[in-house]
């Protein structure tokens, strides 16, 4: 009776010391217990939503609402997916947007996607010379990535903003689309900056 007793009370004090070390270390992180199961979802496939377009500010420097209606004739361009493909440049120049104009609001926008979406292989001045093009040689024998157009030649200068724009939401050969990344005020911002490299430069 007493060995009975001693060894329920052994095993009653093992596994509580087993269940305290487990809380010990789950509470400092040394085990995660991952749920794997989906969050519950009030809206069926809620949490495959377009994304929030968070970083889109519709208002100019001095706190007013920009004016961005559109035109109710235009398609609408902010849907998922882009309506053209890139070879479908006629469509593109004949599209009916709204051009979004340029102040200095804009361009500071347009600088700062510049920089983050395409100076890897555009280079900070758009001349086609960025870290892509100079600094990743994908092997001896490999040339590595060939430089992109200047964006400030005159080539890409006689370009309309609508094929820019087109360029921006369809891609144009090795370079893929941007239009999932870049709101539509986003890539207006982005033409005007490109219109900005050409005009500086000397
Ligand atoms: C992966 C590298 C890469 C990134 C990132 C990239 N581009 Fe490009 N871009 C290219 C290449 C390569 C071409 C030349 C395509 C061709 O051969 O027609 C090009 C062409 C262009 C052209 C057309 C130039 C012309 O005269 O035909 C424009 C405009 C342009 N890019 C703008 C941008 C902008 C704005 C961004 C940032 C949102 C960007 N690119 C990001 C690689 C890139």
């Amino acid at each position: 009776m007493k060995a009975k007793l001693t060894y329920l009370l052994f095993f009653i004090a093992f596994s509580l010391t087993l269940l305290a070390v487990y809380l010990v270390l789950r509470y400092f992180g040394y085990i995660t217990v991952q749920n794997r199961r989906q969050p519950l979802e009030i809206i069926s496939d809620m949490d495959h939503q377009n994304k929030l377009k968070a970083d889109f500010i519709p208002y100019d420097e001095e706190g007013k609402v920009r004016d961005v209606r559109l035109n109710p004739n235009a398609i609408p361009l902010e849907d998922a997916f882009y309506p053209l493909l890139p070879y479908e440049i006629e469509k593109a120049e004949n599209l009916e947007i709204n051009e979004i104009p340029a102040d200095s609001f804009m361009l500071k926008r347009g600088e700062l996607l510049f920089r983050r979406f395409c100076v890897p292989c555009h280079g900070l001045d758009g001349r086609g010379n960025g870290p892509i093009v100079t600094k990743v040689q994908l092997s001896e024998e490999e040339e590595g990535f060939p430089p992109p157009k200047d964006l400030s030649s005159e080539g890409t200068k006689m370009l309309s903003n609508k094929r820019l724009f087109h360029i921006l939401g369809a891609g144009q050969n090795l370079m893929f689309p941007f239009h999932s990344q870049l709101t539509y005020f986003d890539k207006w911002s982005l033409i005007h900056y490109i219109r900005k490299l050409q005009n500086d430069k000397k």
